[in-house]
């Protein structure tokens, strides 16, 4: 295999959303350094096997459970399987999120209620049910959420998505001072624009959003997905033993402009 190093070596990493970029990004830096991973997402195995092979041929030890986050007992049914299989579980980055490109009047009630059961309730779900297995088990694990520099600023064109990264900002803080005498860390990583994922299918619908994106951005670069997980892989470092709670802004500095 081959690995950059041991630093997680055997431990068992969950990833929702895993077929995603980001996903795929930190699925291949934690089995690099040595973890097991559990990939969810909303795919069935066949169609998950043909994203897969990045995993296969780094001979990375992987298994993907088809699960929908926005339901409550699929979630917790995949924790149970990969409990069986590898006896328990030691980090859960809580990664699968949707956005809609619409603004207030014109987003349905529908897509709006989609969006905050997937992006809010499926992370409560999973991370939840992720502390829990920590606890029973006395792990002294680690949860990341997938955040978002737009948790912080009302972004008009995708309203559903920065309320619903707002009030994961919430939770994580929440969820980090419930566990901390469990010695379990929960931090955010707040990714500003990443060259993958959900912005570049944004980007695809409305490609002067692309261009304006890249130019708005103080340090004038776009995120790479890779760059990402290795800061969600670092957040999970015994190094950081006391960082709980934390967002770490990854944002090339847009969240400091202010435009008047
Ligand atoms: N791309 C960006 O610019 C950016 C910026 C900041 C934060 N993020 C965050 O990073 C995370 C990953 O996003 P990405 O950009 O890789 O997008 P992506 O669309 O490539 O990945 C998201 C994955 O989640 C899966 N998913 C959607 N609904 C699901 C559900 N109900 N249950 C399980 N899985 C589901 C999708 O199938 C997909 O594989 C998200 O939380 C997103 O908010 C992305």
């Amino acid at each position: 295999m081959n690995m950059e190093s041991n630093s997680f070596k055997d431990k068992v990493v969950l990833v929702s959303g895993g077929l995603g970029d980001i996903g795929q990004a930190v699925a291949l830096e934690f089995g690099k350094q040595g973890a097991r991973i559990a990939i969810s997402d909303i795919v069935d195995e066949e169609t998950a096997s043909h994203k897969l092979g990045a995993m296969d041929d780094l001979g990375i030890t992987y298994r993907y459970d088809q699960a929908d986050v926005s339901n409550g007992s699929a979630v917790n049914e995949w924790i149970l399987k990969v409990e069986e299989a590898w006896g328990q579980m030691d980090i859960a980055i809580v990664n699968a999120a949707k956005v809609t490109l619409k603004n207030l009047q014109e987003i349905t009630d529908q897509e709006w209620e989609k969006e905050i059961q997937v992006n809010l309730n499926g992370a409560f779900f999973m991370a939840n049910a992720a502390c829990k297995s920590f606890v029973k088990h006395e792990i002294e694990g680690n949860i990341v959420f997938l955040g978002s520099w737009a948790a912080h600023a009302a972004h008009i064109n995708i309203p559903a998505y920065t309320v619903s990264k707002a009030a994961l900002r919430m939770l994580c803080k929440t969820m980090a001072l419930t566990y901390a005498e469990n010695g379990i860390r929960v931090n955010e990583i707040a990714p500003g624009y990443v060259n993958a994922g959900l912005s570049k299918a944004v980007w695809e619908q409305d490609p002067s959003l692309a261009q304006e994106a890249s130019a708005r951005v103080p340090v004038r670069k776009l995120i790479e997905a890779d760059e990402v997980a290795k800061q969600v892989s670092w957040l999970c470092l015994p190094s950081n033993r006391h960082t709980t709670g934390s967002t770490l802004l990854m944002d090339g500095g847009l969240s400091l402009i202010r435009t008047k």
